[in-house]
């Protein structure tokens, strides 16, 4: 066997982390995890897994759930996407009657692509398939001293052949998790102990003094601002949700009444704004107090800055009718993204 995928293999058995995905061969836990853990980090998914499988402990019971329970159960992780395809999917599969056992059928699910494929075929399987995530790319980058871009096509391609080569004839199961802890624990995106490293001898990086700019990316991620303004309107034990639509961020999430501007805007302007009649349709709130501002929420391609008003209508029968009218009893029953239930903590548990 190949030195690199040995030497891996040795530090994996000696520091891999003991994970509950990791005892086990049955496909459709190894794919609710890579689901989960894709740009989502072990601790944070880790809790939502365990979550996830006591519900839903097989591909049927998650094709027979209610598409809002299984946001529900993804509330907070974002990217949720993932969740409406991993539903579909498993809808797929219950329909096939078993889940897929090979590369081009795994591959065939929605929202499954070359990385998951990849990672459920060779650890519930064994087959020859070499996983490439973040952490492989690093790893590799930094092993040979790559200086192609990963987020190219051609970097793509080029990094998939050198992890493919890289792993051998070793046991693919085995060889894929070592790489992947390894880019997770030892070669860090920053500062990696290269000291303690055992492959520090013939780490190109490490020898060429570049271990902190490689992996290369081609491209800066173009980030945008956008402002939020939030409503949580009082109407006795009532107030207004709404469920996002497709096309945009956390779509069939729920939210509050949402004002979007693209540029900032508070106080008279926001409350004289035609969005605003339109929701309180031409009758004033009785009051408005301001409960939070200017709240970051980063994601990936975006920066939101969110406000959020608390409105007592002077006619409770007055407000959008676009809006579900619901109980505030019943809000922690509705999936929100994670900025709306931390609107909800100030608004409903106000000693925290
Ligand atoms: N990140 C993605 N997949 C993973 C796995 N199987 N183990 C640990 N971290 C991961």
């Amino acid at each position: 066997m190949q030195f690199f995928a040995r030497k891996l293999m040795d530090w994996y058995r000696e520091n891999g982390r003991s994970l509950p995905w990791r005892g086990t061969k049955d496909p459709y836990r190894i794919w609710i995890s890579e689901i989960i853990l894709q740009q989502t980090r072990v601790a944070q998914g880790y809790d939502y897994y365990l979550r996830f499988i006591e519900r839903f402990p097989d591909v049927q019971a998650l094709a027979d759930a209610p598409e809002d329970e299984v946001m529900k159960l993804w509330q907070g992780l974002g990217y949720y996407s993932r969740a409406r395809n991993l539903h579909a999917a498993a809808k797929e599969v219950a329909a096939l009657g078993r889940f897929p056992d090979t590369y081009e059928g795994v591959r065939r699910l929605k929202g499954v692509g070359d990385y998951t494929a990849s990672a459920v075929c060779a650890f519930a399987y064994g087959l020859p398939c070499a996983v490439v995530d973040g952490n492989v790319y690093r790893v590799i980058a930094r092993w040979l001293g790559i200086d192609e871009p990963i987020d190219t096509t051609a970097g793509k391609k080029l990094f998939a052949a050198l992890a493919r080569e890289l792993m051998g004839t070793s046991d693919p199961a085995l060889y894929n998790q070592a790489i992947m802890d390894f880019g997770a624990v030892q070669c860090t995106p920053a500062s990696p102990a290269c000291l303690m490293c055992p492959l520090n001898d013939g780490c190109a990086a490490l020898r060429l003094g570049r271990v902190g700019d490689l992996p290369r990316k081609s491209k800066k991620t173009q980030v945008k601002e956008r402002y939020f303004h939030y409503f949580f309107v009082r109407a006795g034990a009532y107030t207004f949700i709404n469920k996002r639509g497709k096309g945009d961020i956390w779509q069939h999430l729920y939210e509050l009444p949402l004002l979007e501007t693209d540029v900032p805007l508070a106080g008279k302007e926001l409350l004289e704004s035609p969005q605003w009649a339109e929701f309180f349709g031409g009758t004033p709130p009785r009051e408005v107090t301001l409960v939070a501002q200017g709240v970051r929420h980063v994601l990936s391609h975006r920066v939101l800055i969110a406000d959020c008003h608390e409105v007592v209508l002077a006619d409770e029968s007055a407000f959008d009718s676009r809006f579900q009218r619901v109980l505030v009893s019943e809000l922690q029953n509705f999936a929100v993204p994670r900025l709306i239930s931390h609107f909800f903590s100030l608004l409903l548990e106000p000693n925290q």
